[in-house]
């Protein structure tokens, strides 16, 4: 039987495509990577512990993410007007459909200290958008 003439052509077609495959890979993986994760402090940590533990986001949301029953945290700190006093008063009294926390001193700085680490990771809502003539979008952004 004498071979088919399509094979060589099949061959050179997956070769080339191997190769785009290859080079499509080196281009993804080898690109600018964003430098460091924002790493949390311990007392932050401590603070997300108790805002899962007391399920703060059963009502609240950490960019747009949560229950909807009480506002978006994300810039609560560096919000004009509120901040960490506006936050520990919350926590004091609660509100409305807010319960009361009996937090500690210590444990309502944990959450103050893990709510302006949150913060300071970027803007939510973040309208503030700056389309690039290549077609990508930049959003504005809180780190380097
Ligand atoms: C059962 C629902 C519920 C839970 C659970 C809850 N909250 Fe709230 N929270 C609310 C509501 C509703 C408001 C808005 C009250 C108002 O504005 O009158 C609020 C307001 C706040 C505010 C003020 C926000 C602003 O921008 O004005 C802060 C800060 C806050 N909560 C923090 C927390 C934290 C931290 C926890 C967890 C320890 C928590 N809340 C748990 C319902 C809740």
């Amino acid at each position: 039987m004498s071979p088919n003439p399509n094979v060589k052509g099949n061959r050179l077609v997956i070769t080339l495509l191997v190769c785009m495959f290859i080079i499509y890979n080196i281009f993804v993986y080898t690109g600018a990577q964003p430098k460091e994760m924002p790493i949390m402090s311990e007392k932050a940590i401590k603070g997300q512990q108790l805002y899962q533990d007391n399920n703060c986001t059963a009502c609240h949301q950490l960019y747009g993410l949560g229950g909807y029953l009480g506002p978006d945290l994300t810039n609560v700190i560096s919000a004009t007007g509120k901040g960490e006093m506006y936050v520990k008063a919350f926590l004091n009294s609660g509100v409305k459909s807010m319960p009361k926390f009996n937090f500690t001193e210590e444990e309502k700085e944990a959450i103050v200290e893990y709510l302006s680490e949150v913060d300071k990771t970027g803007y939510f809502p973040n309208y503030e958008a700056e389309k690039k003539p290549n077609g990508w979008v930049k959003i504005k952004t809180k780190h380097k």
